[in-house]
């Protein structure tokens, strides 16, 4: 135990976690590039809040981590220019193939593609002026270490714009499904201090982190996103495609309590039938720190 109280993670646990994680985004790059405009356009207002906050100028150097399909880092690329650049990463190598292929549809010319770590950022200490992360800290295994790497790679005065998911009720996109995985015995409760999509949600918790990387200059933001579904076939679709460990999850669920998740399912969702289906809120903590 720890002094907190909690189960203490073992290094054997974190490198576990990491091995599972990476092998579970390879899997999920294929159905991230099936999804990749409707996840981009539900996203646009957290991708636009670190866009503002991060705010690239022509000539700089930004680098994105965890970037799946790239959109976000894309968003920076097109303000820095061609005398400036952007180091689009993942540490799945499939990912950063999904990006890749994005960057060359859209004709984007000063773009590096590379495999990283955000725990482990193989790049020089302050060679960057820009550090995107969206969606990404809440599932690295050490999220302090992370954030130490960002600030390391960051030249003097440089900018990190960050995303991570807030708190559970504000997000029936998924702690819905979530809970009801856990009340079926499917998934354990989230276990404070673990990785998760929820495990950054505090706002304390968060610019704790920031500034034991030491960052001293912090500003946050809750901002909202909807992701809109046809119907519930349409949901399930997406999930089984994109929900990271919730998809590994319900796909190995029998059809029996497939056929449970998707009552309940209905229920709980009744709240969010709109004129497109279902439109399900979500709020995403933002910070952009320096
Ligand atoms: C929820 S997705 C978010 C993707 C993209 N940033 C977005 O918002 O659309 C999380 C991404 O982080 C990547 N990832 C997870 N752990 C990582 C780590 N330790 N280092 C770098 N990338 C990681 C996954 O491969 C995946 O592409």
């Amino acid at each position: 135990m720890s002094e907190t109280g909690r189960p203490r993670r073992t290094a054997v646990d974190a490198e576990d976690y990491r091995r599972v994680s990476h092998e579970l985004w390879e899997a999920m790059a294929p159905g991230w590039e099936r999804w990749r405009a409707q996840l981009a356009d539900a996203l646009t207002p957290v991708r636009e809040w670190l866009i503002r906050g991060l705010a690239p100028r022509s000539g700089e150097t930004v680098l994105e981590l965890g970037a799946g399909t790239g959109e976000t880092g894309f968003a920076a690329a097109a303000l820095v220019g061609d005398d400036g650049g952007l180091i689009s990463t993942d540490f799945s190598p499939e990912m950063v193939a999904v990006a890749r292929r994005r960057g060359i549809e859209l004709g984007l010319s000063n773009i590096d593609y590379r495999v990283i770590d955000a725990e482990r950022i193989e790049l020089d200490t302050g060679s960057v002026d820009g550090v995107l992360c969206q969606s990404t800290y809440m599932l690295v295994s050490d999220p302090a270490a992370a954030l130490a790497e960002a600030r390391r790679v960051l030249r003097p005065g440089g900018r990190l714009a960050l995303s991570v998911w807030g708190a559970p009720e504000r997000n029936p996109w998924v702690s819905i499904g979530a809970t009801i995985l856990v009340e079926r015995g499917h998934i354990p409760p989230p276990e404070p201090g673990t990785p998760g999509v929820f495990s950054l949600a505090s706002e304390d918790r968060t610019e704790a982190l920031l500034d034991g990387a030491g960052f001293g200059s912090v500003r946050t933001a809750h901002v909202p996103v909807r992701f809109v579904f046809r119907d519930l076939a349409a949901y399930e679709r997406w999930v089984l495609d994109v929900s990271g460990p919730l998809a590994a999850v319900v796909r190995g669920l029998p059809d029996d309590e497939r056929e449970v998740l998707r009552a309940r399912l209905t229920e709980a969702f009744a709240p969010f039938s709109a004129d497109e289906g279902y439109a399900l809120p979500g709020v995403a903590l933002c910070a952009v720190a320096s």
